[in-house]
């Protein structure tokens, strides 16, 4: 079996789309099982740079079959304008499929995903605002409308016009919003249903015959297994699974056909949005990170709040998703530093803690354990080997391994697809 697993080791945004771009190389088939337009994935190559937000990271290889599960929440807007700017650039995306049960994100998820984030106040989530809670709520309540619905006129339809009154009634009654109108949305998407019909299939069939054809696949992950809706920090989490077994669930298929999992981790800890984060810097420090690492959301252009790495947290990864290996990004980030910090154990009034809380409030009480290593200086943005990298970054790396229990399988020192190296 040829199979590999994908997945963010902290709260998003470790540079997840680099990895799968750099290892679709050799890839057959790319498969996001969850999450929609709220992830924001980055390659950069030959000096261009792609954001992808639902289409998979794969796509960038001529022959590789993407595939987008049942699993994920589509907004066919933005998949169209997606499907549109890379379609400007050369790119063939005739090698796109979406399952047939994917559920579909409509304007009135957009417009409660604002609202309920407004009457939060100070308690909001920090959400993307792009309709994700939402849809899946509706997908529990079983009222949601998937693509298989979209792209049959007169199903979709009458959906949408029950579907549409039971949310109005809620925009106006309960937010005071302005209502959806009908007409309007079932024009607009009967439009994108004509476009998207001929990408429409079952992609459990697809997957399960590629992985018993001994074909390579990659499972792309979006987001991490800190906004995990079970296991992460509830409520500051997004409404799908990021962690392994949401493959499962989410494309379709079978635990046993996912051979190996690769946690994808940065050299210090990011997260956008709000929630409880102990080894969060509100100084200096983490001005220097978010401005050399140029910290800012892929999706909504905020300010990544940066820490220093968390070894708790990446054990937490290791134990959630059975992680065989990591692949540190950014190491080149903290050069120039006197001194680096890992976080190996917190402090609860006066109780040492080695495995993450699962209850927030006990995270808010929790002080990180540091140990304090030498910093390494320099450019380090053009080592391609371990043994290209100085003494004290190498030193970096293997304590990371000792502390999280995992090894390090691949490093980052840049956003290139060539700035990487094995370990
Ligand atoms: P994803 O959501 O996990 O795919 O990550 P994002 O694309 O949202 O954020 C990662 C950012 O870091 C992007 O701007 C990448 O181009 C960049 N990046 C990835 N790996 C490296 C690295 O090793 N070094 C540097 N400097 N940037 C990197
Ligand atoms: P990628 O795939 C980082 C965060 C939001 C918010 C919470 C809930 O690029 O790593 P949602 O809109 O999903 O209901 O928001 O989850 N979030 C992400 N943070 N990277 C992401 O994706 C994210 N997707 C959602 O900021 O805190
Ligand atoms: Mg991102």
């Amino acid at each position: 079996m040829n199979t590999l697993a994908l997945v963010g080791a902290q709260w998003g945004d470790e540079g997840k789309g680099k990895i799968i771009d750099i290892l679709a190389e050799k890839a057959d088939m790319v498969v996001r099982a969850q999450g929609g337009n709220n992830a924001g994935h980055t390659v950069v190559t030959g000096g261009v740079t792609y954001k992808l937000h639902l289409v998979p990271s794969g796509i960038l290889y001529p022959d590789t079959v993407c595939v987008i599960g049942n699993g994920t929440v589509v907004d066919p807007a933005v998949l169209l304008e997606e499907l549109d700017d890379l379609s400007a650039k050369g790119i063939d995306c005739s090698r796109l499929k979406i399952d047939a049960r994917a559920h579909v994100i409509l304007p009135y998820h957009i417009v409660l995903d604002e609202l309920s984030e407004d009457a939060r106040g100070k308690a909001d989530i920090g959400t993307t605002k792009k309709g994700i809670g939402p849809c899946y709520m509706d997908k529990a309540e079983r009222i949601g409308i998937r693509m298989c619905d979209l792209i049959r006129p007169d199903v979709f339809r009458e959906k949408l016009r029950r579907n549409v009154e039971i949310k109005n009634a809620l925009i106006t009654k309960m937010y005071g919003g302005t209502p959806v109108v009908y007409e309007e949305i079932a024009g607009k998407y009967a439009a994108y249903a004509e476009r998207l019909a001929p990408y429409v299939c079952d992609t459990s069939v697809l997957v399960y015959e590629a992985i018993l054809a001994d074909k390579h696949v990659l499972f792309e992950g979006a987001q991490g297994a800190l906004l995990d809706l079970d296991v992460g920090t509830y409520p500051y989490v997004t409404s799908s699974h990021p962690v392994s077994g949401g493959f499962c669930v989410g494309a379709g298929i079978g635990p046993t056909l996912i051979k190996d999992c690769l946690g994808i981790a940065k050299a210090y800890t990011t997260r956008v949005g709000k929630g409880p984060f102990p080894t969060e810097l509100d100084n200096e420090i983490g001005e220097r990170i978010r401005s050399v690492g140029a910290e800012y959301g892929a999706t909504t252009g905020r300010p990544r709040r940066c820490g220093w790495l968390d070894a708790v947290i990446l054990r937490f990864a290791v134990r959630v998703n059975g992680l065989t290996g990591i692949a540190m990004n950014k190491l080149d980030t903290l050069s120039g530093l006197d001194t680096v910090k890992i976080c190996v154990a917190y402090n609860k009034n006066g109780v040492l803690i080695r495995d993450f809380p699962s209850d927030i409030s006990e995270l808010a009480e929790c002080e990180p354990v540091y140990i304090e290593l030498p910093g390494w200086q320099g450019d380090i943005s053009g080592a391609r080997s371990f043994d290209e990298l100085p003494e004290t970054a190498r030193q970096y790396l293997r304590t990371v391994e000792k502390e999280i229990g995992c090894k390090i399988a691949m490093v980052g020192v840049g956003p290139d697809r060539d700035q990487n190296f094995d370990l």
